[in-house]
């Protein structure tokens, strides 16, 4: 099937296979679609079917909230196509600049729990794949409906083992099967590199990391690859995590390496939301700081007595992203310096 696009800045036309949404049918082929979660939560690949079937996956999508269906309003992450399809989207499309997206088979291996909600597992993929620190993947497990969006915590070219992390969501299904009913090393149908909130050491500049819980993976991944890159030789780095609790606190070791790889020049503070930090440092990794209130609050008090030139990431649940870039535009910062994932 085919698949033309209509945007302000033109018409590109693209194949659509019978069990592939439409966006992601495009991005395969280097279409650059807008999308932000991939998984039908944002919204932000909204289109109007102008002429051809479609076939919606998940009508409740929460992105799908103020389409109007009735005008043929769709999301192409949740919908494909049952004929050649017109679509229209209401924006210009953005410059491809990353690696394309692929289907690839992997498996679910060495799931290591981290905290009481929290566990680190790998994914062996099929084939090699490239990607930028920042970026995620799409995972779909047989008899859990949908796909799940995971960030990498590694970085490395042309990687066969992802390293990603979960954060379990109270009667979350993926959690609760990835938790609870998994056995075995179980196959899952992945589709990725996705996402441009991404670290690229060509670009020059300070980075400064904000993350709430589980948006720290992404984090780990720009820390990885700025220190292996030795970044932090001639750049300043930050990453704020924020926590409920220290108990809640993980990845200390890794974190404490990476400050001591950064010639002094990385500071990591864990924000403790829930409880008072007891000391300035954490006592049994002294390396890293603590702080108590809320991590947006912690990163723009902090951030403000600091240099005005840094790029800031920002990842973790929905209303943790819009308050942390909230404060920093508050700040004086240029939104075009804030690349974020809201993990919602
Ligand atoms: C860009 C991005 C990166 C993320 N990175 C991480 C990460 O590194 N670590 C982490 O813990 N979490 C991450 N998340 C959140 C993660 O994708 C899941 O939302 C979270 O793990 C909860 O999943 P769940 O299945 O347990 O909860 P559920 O509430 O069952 O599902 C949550 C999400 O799954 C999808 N979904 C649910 N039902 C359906 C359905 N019937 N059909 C289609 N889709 C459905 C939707 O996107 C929904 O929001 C990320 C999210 C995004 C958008
Ligand atoms: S990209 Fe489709 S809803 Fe977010």
């Amino acid at each position: 099937m085919q698949i033309t696009v209509q945007a302000k800045s033109g018409e590109l036309t693209f194949d659509c296979g019978q069990h592939e949404s439409i966006l992601y049918a495009g991005l395969r082929q280097g279409v650059p679609l807008p999308f932000e979660c991939a998984t039908g939560t944002c919204g932000t690949c909204r289109a109007r079917v102008m002429a051809g079937d479609i076939d919606v996956q998940w009508k409740q999508a929460p992105g799908a909230a103020r389409l109007k269906p009735d005008k043929g309003d769709i999301l192409m992450c949740q919908t494909r196509a049952r004929s050649d399809c017109v679509v229209r989207v209401p924006s210009e499309l953005a410059i491809a600049d990353a690696a394309r997206p692929a289907a690839r088979r992997g498996i679910i291996r060495a799931i290591r729990r981290l905290t009481k909600d929290v566990a680190h597992f790998d994914l062996h993929l099929s084939a090699p794949m490239s990607f930028q620190a920042g970026q995620f993947v799409v995972i779909e497990a047989a008899g859990v409906a949908g796909g799940r969006a995971y960030s990498m915590v590694n970085f490395a070219a042309d990687c066969e083992r992802l390293e990603l992390l979960i954060k379990r969501k109270p009667g979350g299904r993926f959690g609760d099967w990835l938790f609870d009913e998994l056995q075995g090393e179980p196959a899952v149908q992945v589709f990725g590199p996705l996402g441009r909130a991404v670290f690229r050491p060509a670009e020059d500049r300070n980075i400064a990391c904000i993350a709430g819980g589980s948006g720290i993976a992404g984090m780990m991944a720009i820390l990885d690859h700025a220190v292996q890159a030795d970044h932090f030789r001639s750049h300043a780095g930050a990453l704020y995590f924020g926590v409920r609790t220290l108990a809640d606190a993980f990845y200390l070791e890794q974190l404490s390496r990476y400050v001591a790889a950064s010639h002094g020049n990385l500071d990591v503070v864990i924000a403790l939301s829930d409880e008072a930090a007891a000391t300035p440092l954490h006592a049994a990794f002294p390396l890293l700081k603590l702080a108590s209130g809320m991590v947006h609050a912690v990163a723009a008090s902090e951030m403000a007595a600091r240099d005005r030139d840094v790029l800031t990431y920002v990842a973790g649940p929905p209303v943790m992203v819009d308050s942390t870039i909230r404060s920093l535009i508050a700040g004086g910062a240029a939104i075009k310096d804030i690349r974020y994932d809201k993990f919602g």
